[in-house]
């Protein structure tokens, strides 16, 4: 009985606070409910901007990651209004949507300068300023315990599989999943190896997190292809994460950094 009581207990963020970059998108909203959730007050740092937090625990701070002003002040105020944040999930980032132009989701050929720029730095660069930040605050307010959760794809991992998007192309849709989507989630892991070694003196731990593609109303032709690359043979639920999020965040992880984990659907083991 004291042994269960203990190990909820290491699940218990009370007290904590975090950072939830990309905090107003799809994943990174269920990632800042599920700090919350477990006692955690959030800090959501998009450049969206949202008015009004229906959550008492949940705090939007518009800002783009990848310009240093921005991200200093937003992190200044975060220490201001919440106090220092010991948990920093890195989930900002572009993806290209499927109706996007060409030269973002065309072939290699056409693919340009400008959109692998914002590829990459939306997730790399901002993730370096924003996990630079986050340490230099850890480390003046004499903190010893924190977490960083770098989130990285099946894609960081594996090439997409390409076939998967053949039905577009049958249709006359010159479709391929880009490049720097998937060199910035491998980038995502080198980050996740290099600021693990560096943080552990610092009693930071550093993971990531490599989840699967979520089901979003995609085109049945799609998600049809998609699922037989899992094993599980489905798409990822909307909340499929939040356990491994938690998990990570928390000190159920504790002997755990410089990992990757995998959530998604077997498809990396196939
Ligand atoms: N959704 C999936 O199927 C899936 C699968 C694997 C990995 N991921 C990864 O999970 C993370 C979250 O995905 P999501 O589905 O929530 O995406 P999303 O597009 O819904 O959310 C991304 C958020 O990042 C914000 N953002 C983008 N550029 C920014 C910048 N420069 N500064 C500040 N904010 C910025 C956007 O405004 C948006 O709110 C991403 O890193 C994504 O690559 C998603």
């Amino acid at each position: 009985m004291e042994e269960r009581s203990n190990i909820s207990q290491k699940f218990d963020l009370t007290g904590r606070i975090a950072i939830v970059t990309g905090g107003l998108g799809m994943l990174g909203n269920q990632f800042a409910d599920t700090l919350t959730t477990a006692g955690a007050t959030v800090a959501l740092v998009d450049i969206k901007q949202q008015n009004k937090s229906a959550d008492s625990r949940k705090f939007s701070h518009q800002a783009d990651i990848t310009k240093f002003d921005e991200v200093k002040t937003a992190l200044s105020q975060i220490r201001k209004d919440l106090g220092v944040p010991s948990i920093l999930i890195n989930s900002a980032g572009l993806d290209s949507p499927p109706d996007a132009p060409i030269n973002v989701n065309g072939p290699f050929e056409d693919y340009t300068e400008e959109t692998w720029d914002a590829v990459i730095d939306s997730h790399l660069k901002g993730a370096f300023l924003v996990s630079r930040e986050f340490l230099r605050h850890f480390r003046s307010a004499g903190l010893n315990k924190g977490s960083i959760i770098n989130i990285s794809s099946d894609l960081g991992l594996v090439a997409p599989n390409q076939k998967i998007y053949e039905y577009r192309r049958k249709k006359g849709e010159n479709f391929y999943k880009p490049v720097a989507y998937s060199v910035a989630k491998a980038g995502m892991i080198g980050f996740t190896k290099w600021l693990a070694g560096y943080s552990a003196p610092l009693g930071i731990r550093v993971n990531a997190l490599a989840p699967g593609g979520v089901y979003n109303q995609q085109d049945p032709e799609f998600v049809q292809a998609y699922n037989q690359r899992t094993m599980l043979d489905r798409m990822a639920n909307i909340d499929d994460y939040n356990g491994a999020i938690l998990f990570l965040a928390s000190d159920a992880s504790e002997y755990m950094t410089g990992t990757i984990l995998s959530v998604d659907g077997g498809s990396t083991a196939l």
